[in-house]
């Protein structure tokens, strides 16, 4: 049998509310386990089996697998841990660590913006496999002034030498700056070999001074400081599962 849960943990684990809000909503008389009101507050619910309500509206049971959306800041290592004990970027989940988070793919310890951290070992597995060629929209700031040319060999292919010819992308220029002599660029991958955008740049000659990623798949970072972080929505997380073939997220009851 399934570990009994307060029923304002579990409301509050489904993404309803706080807990203090889910106490005030059962209090309210809003929420009804098997088609009948609760109104106690240690009243416990079977995650496995209980059906809740909040409302007359279904509530689905909490996932056991976490997904959160960081906008990672500049100086951080993306990996669970260091040998020569930098700035990783799971010290930003201090007190979640029990939860065996870990990144999904890396970014450079000097980029910043949008890494997906989770404890979904499959969903990481096929969101970094270039199978299935899921979208990363970056922006690189970079030396001098790239031409059409040069726009047309990031879209078709660099050739990275040890590491073959990069696959079809999109190139286009954001804005230039003549007195600084640079270049903003976007660059939108689907695939992801290491260090990529800066040695795609690099062998064209132009040197990288700064690297964001502003989109994994769907998902940007807006509204989130650099070092920030969001559990995804319950919708979110369907996307992404469908974006690789996966069809049923996991839950406590499933
Ligand atoms: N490409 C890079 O060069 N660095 C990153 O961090 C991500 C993509």
């Amino acid at each position: 049998m399934a570990a009994l849960v307060k029923l304002q943990k579990y409301l509050a684990d489904a993404g309803i509310a706080s807990r203090r809000a889910a106490e005030k909503m059962i209090d309210e008389g809003r929420v009804k386990v098997n088609g009948v009101f609760v109104k106690k507050l240690g009243a416990r619910v079977d995650p496995s089996r209980d059906r809740v309500e909040v409302d007359n509206n279904p509530v689905q049971p909490p996932l056991n697998r976490h997904y959160y959306l960081l906008n990672k800041p500049k100086g951080y290592i993306t990996t669970v841990s260091d040998p020569f004990n930098r700035p990783t970027v799971m010290d930003l989940f201090a007190g979640r660590s029990k939860r065996r988070l870990f990144p999904v793919g890396r970014l450079d310890r000097d980029t910043e913006g949008v890494l997906l951290v989770t404890d979904d070992g499959e969903l990481a597995y096929r969101l970094t496999h270039p199978r299935y060629k899921v979208e990363k929209k970056y922006h690189v700031l970079v030396r001098g002034y790239p031409t059409a040319k040069d726009l047309d060999r990031l879209c078709g292919g660099v050739d990275l030498q040890d590491g073959g010819i990069t696959a079809p992308a999109k190139a286009r220029i954001i804005s230039v700056n003549k007195e600084k002599d640079l270049s903003l660029l976007e660059l939108t991958l689907y695939e992801g070999r290491k260090r990529q955008v800066k040695r795609m740049c690099t062998a064209l000659g132009y040197g990288v001074v700064s690297l964001k990623r502003v989109s994994f798949a769907f998902l940007s970072a807006k509204g989130l400081k650099p070092g920030a972080f969001r559990p995804l929505e319950r919708k979110e997380i369907t996307r992404l599962y469908s974006l690789v073939g996966m069809n049923n997220v996991t839950s406590n009851n499933r």
